[in-house]
């Protein structure tokens, strides 16, 4: 019955495409048969049909379940509660792809492709000359396993373990990722508990861990390690000119992300500011705050007003987290101080020299006369 096996596809698509090339007829074939697969519930399958012939072949979906009084019925696009989604083409020749969301167990099953392009393919009483070619794949959707997922820490040590409950088949191995970092690769591991050692303290290892069973399919739990925002200023100092603008930075690289981000100013009065606030003729502070950064743009530095200390603080599910930057800010004359300096320095030397010099000519000119004198003279 079935149409499935990729050499009978091949020879078949090489006739029909021969044949359509000398322009007749030519009865539907597959070009490319769907694949059978193993899934977990709640997980999402895709199963994907090429067809060729001239006429262009229509292409079906059709599913057989694995009770024993199940008969086959026809899928189409928004069936099963709107899981099942169809998307076909028909350019030269047929594509159709079935993709089921959210699988249950009951979806294991039978799914066939049917493709056909005889004229009478659809007549309800009459039968088509050439029967519907069927291609066939079985999807296993098996009970997603429990995986429960913990953390522990102690002194200067934190250990993520990971217990899957009935494994649904063999574990050959595991493997620990952070984001799509492998932290830890373990082959022929058969162990169903395990776990993972992080050298150092729980708040600077906040994030989701996963663990990842290599079954048939692929089982995956997770660790998360929250903690409150672990806020670090991008320099604990920053300088300024009077008259520029003074840009303080802090950062949170910790998860859960924050939240709500804030600065304040302790200068005897504490002030607070918060991202609604923009800049207008009265406030001269910008706050830019996205996910795990802030940035306070302080316009315009001002020595009395803007020196001082401030506090950015940052919010998440867990708790708050601060960090002080202390702003410092110059005179615009600051700048130009050394070379002020060497200003006055010649300023003075020429004018200890210019004076030292209208002392001394005089005298020097009455001695010398003296010498002509006394030359003349002798
Ligand atoms: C098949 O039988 C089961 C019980 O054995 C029943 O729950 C189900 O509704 C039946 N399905 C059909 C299509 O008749
Ligand atoms: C349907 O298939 C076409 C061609 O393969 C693709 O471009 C399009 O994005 C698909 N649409 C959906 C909703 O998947
Ligand atoms: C998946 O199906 C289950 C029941 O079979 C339902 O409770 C759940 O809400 C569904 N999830 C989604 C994302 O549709
Ligand atoms: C793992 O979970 C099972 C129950 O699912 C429990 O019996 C077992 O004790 C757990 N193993 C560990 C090491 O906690
Ligand atoms: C498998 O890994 C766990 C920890 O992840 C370890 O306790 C156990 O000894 C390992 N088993 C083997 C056979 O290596
Ligand atoms: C972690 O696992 C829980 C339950 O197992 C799930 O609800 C959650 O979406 C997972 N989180 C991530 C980031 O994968
Ligand atoms: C902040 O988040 C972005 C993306 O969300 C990421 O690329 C970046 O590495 C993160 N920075 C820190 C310090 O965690
Ligand atoms: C500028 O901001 C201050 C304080 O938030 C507010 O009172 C004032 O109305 C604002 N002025 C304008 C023009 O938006
Ligand atoms: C930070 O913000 C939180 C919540 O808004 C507040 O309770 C806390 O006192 C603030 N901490 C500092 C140091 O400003």
């Amino acid at each position: 019955m079935a149409a499935g096996g990729d050499v009978p596809c091949a020879v078949l698509a090489l006739l029909v495409l021969g044949s359509l090339a000398a322009g007749g007829d030519a009865t539907a074939g597959f070009i490319k048969s769907p694949l059978s697969q193993r899934r977990l519930t709640q997980d999402s399958v895709e199963l994907h049909c090429e067809a060729v012939g001239s006429p262009i072949p229509e292409i079906q979906w059709w599913f057989e379940g694995n009770e024993p009084n199940e008969t086959s019925a026809q899928l189409w696009d928004g069936a099963w509660q709107d899981r099942v989604k169809i998307n076909a083409t028909y350019n030269l020749h047929s594509t159709s792809t079935i993709y089921i969301a959210n699988l249950t167990s009951e979806d294991s099953g039978t799914y066939e492709c049917r493709a056909s392009n005889d004229p009478d393919r659809n007549h309800l009483s009459k039968s088509p000359k050439v029967k519907w070619i069927r291609s066939q794949a079985n999807v296993l959707v098996i009970e997603r396993p429990v995986i429960i997922g913990q953390h522990t820490s102690s002194a200067g040590e934190v250990v993520l373990t990971c217990n899957m409950s009935a494994p649904h088949t063999p574990i050959r191995g595991h493997k620990w990722m952070l984001g799509d970092k492998t932290l830890k690769t373990e082959d022929d591991n058969s162990s169903s508990y395990i776990s993972y050692t992080i050298e150092g303290k729980v708040e600077d290892h906040s994030g989701v861990y996963e663990c990842i069973y290599e079954t048939n399919p692929v089982a995956k739990g997770n660790v998360s390690i929250e903690v409150p925002p672990q806020v670090v200023a991008y320099k604990k100092s920053e300088h300024g000119n009077e008259g520029d603008t003074g840009v303080l930075t802090c950062k949170s690289p910790s998860y859960p992300p924050v939240e709500v981000w804030s600065w304040s100013k302790s200068n005897g009065d504490v002030s607070l500011f918060d991202s609604t606030r923009i800049h207008n003729d009265t406030v001269n502070y910008i706050i830019h705050a996205t996910g795990n950064k802030t940035e306070l743009r302080i316009l315009k530095l001002n020595i009395e007003k803007d020196m001082g200390d401030y506090h950015c603080n940052a919010t998440n599910q867990k708790g708050f987290g601060s960090a002080t930057v202390n702003l410092r800010v110059r005179s615009r004359l600051a700048a130009l101080w050394p070379f002020l300096g060497i200003v006055a320095e010649v300023l003075v030397l020429v004018t200890i020299i210019f004076i030292y010099e209208k002392r001394r000519k005089p005298d020097e000119v009455l001695d010398d006369e003296d010498g002509t004198c006394d030359a003349e003279r002798s």
